[in-house]
């Protein structure tokens, strides 16, 4: 379990741990000042004229806070929200059962929309657009379909991947917002916030330290000061301090970049097993025998990020940051 501290996907029992960590207002949700304050205007003018917001996407890496943020939208609009997810919705009638239960105005959140089925998506197309839903009753010959009216609703979508996403559904979506790494002062704030909650003491030291391993992601930040918690209640006085911080982080071991066990494996297989690359993802997944998806989603856009990776036509390269950081570079090639 320990090498996947810092992946950014949530375990199970965090899903349910995240509820009462998760901020409940936008004036409590740090970061992502772009897309919250465009997002708090049509909030408001949506408010303002009784009418339901428009269709909101959300894309970016896992853990930074889009489903916190689409359940803030539903507060701050005073609805309520339906919370499902793509590979959830198994058959056309499934969304149908859920499209028309919804009241006006209320938010519908589809997690990892980017894996809907093609039927599904197809009854998302008339509701998005339309409120309105078709429905095939009988079969064969006999077969005839009917519209149904549905409430007018707003659709928050999220994904790690937008290009995964068929254009005529990115198409109806209003609202689009790209959510980026959060910032070490940002992520400082998150934790601050957090360490309240927890009833934990912590010094501004430890905040720093935490909030530079914390790959710039809120749920690996999170998931790093309990862990740092545990050790102090042990090892310590229940204060967490840089000292007892270090430690945690050492054993846990995230290094000083926040970079995890699976991410220094990434990077090791392209300069040790393939010179540095350029290497195709799905060798690189099968050398490591980890999930394409995995590395595609949690690892890579940080790497990328921080400069220690990056994407060419012919595959994925390993930058001289990351002969460095590795302290490899008797194995660097200066490039011809
Ligand atoms: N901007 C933020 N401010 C405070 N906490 C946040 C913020 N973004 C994320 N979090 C915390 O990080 C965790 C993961 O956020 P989540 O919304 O589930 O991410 P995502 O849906 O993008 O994977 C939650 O526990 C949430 O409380
Ligand atoms: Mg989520």
């Amino acid at each position: 379990m320990d090498e996947r501290i810092t992946q950014a996907q949530a375990t199970p029992a965090e899903l349910s741990g995240e509820l009462t960590l998760r901020p409940q207002y936008l004036s409590e949700y740090c970061g992502q000042s772009a897309s919250k304050e465009n997002l708090s205007i049509y909030i408001e003018a949506a408010r303002r004229r009784g009418e339901p917001l428009d269709h909101v996407l959300f894309y970016g890496p896992p853990g930074l806070g889009k489903t916190t943020l689409a359940g803030i939208i539903a507060n701050e609009l005073g609805v309520d929200i339906q919370v499902t997810s793509g590979p959830a919705i198994g058959k056309a009638g499934d969304l149908a059962a859920i499209l028309t239960n919804l009241k006006d105005g209320d938010v519908l959140f589809i997690d990892e929309i980017h894996r809907l089925n093609r039927q599904v998506e197809e009854i998302l197309y008339s509701a998005m657009e339309d409120y309105a839903i078709d429905i095939v009753i009988g079969k064969g010959p006999s077969a005839r379909s009917l519209r149904i009216d549905i409430a007018k609703f707003t659709l928050i979508g999220a994904t790690t991947r937008a290009g995964s996403l068929s254009a005529p559904l990115r198409d109806r979506f209003g609202i689009v917002c790209k959510f980026d790494f959060y910032t070490v002062d940002e992520i400082k704030s998150i934790l601050y916030r957090t360490a309240g909650v927890l009833h934990t003491t912590i010094d501004d030291e430890s905040l720093d330290e935490l909030g530079r391993r914390s790959r710039g992601t809120p749920r690996i930040a999170n998931r790093l000061l309990k862990r740092v918690r545990d050790f102090s209640e042990v090892i310590g006085d229940g204060r967490v301090d840089i000292e007892i911080t270090r430690k945690a982080l050492d054993a846990l071991r995230v290094d000083n970049l926040g970079l995890d066990k699976l991410d220094r494996e990434i990077l090791e297989t392209i300069i040790k097993g393939f010179a540095g690359g350029p290497v195709g993802i799905e060798t690189i997944a099968s050398a490591i025998g980890e999930e394409r998806v995995t590395i595609e989603d949690a690892n890579e856009p940080y790497l990328i990020q921080s400069g220690l990776l990056y994407r060419t036509q012919k595959g994925r390269v390993a930058a001289k940051a990351a002969y460095e950081h590795l302290g490899l570079m008797h194995l660097y090639k200066e490039e011809e």
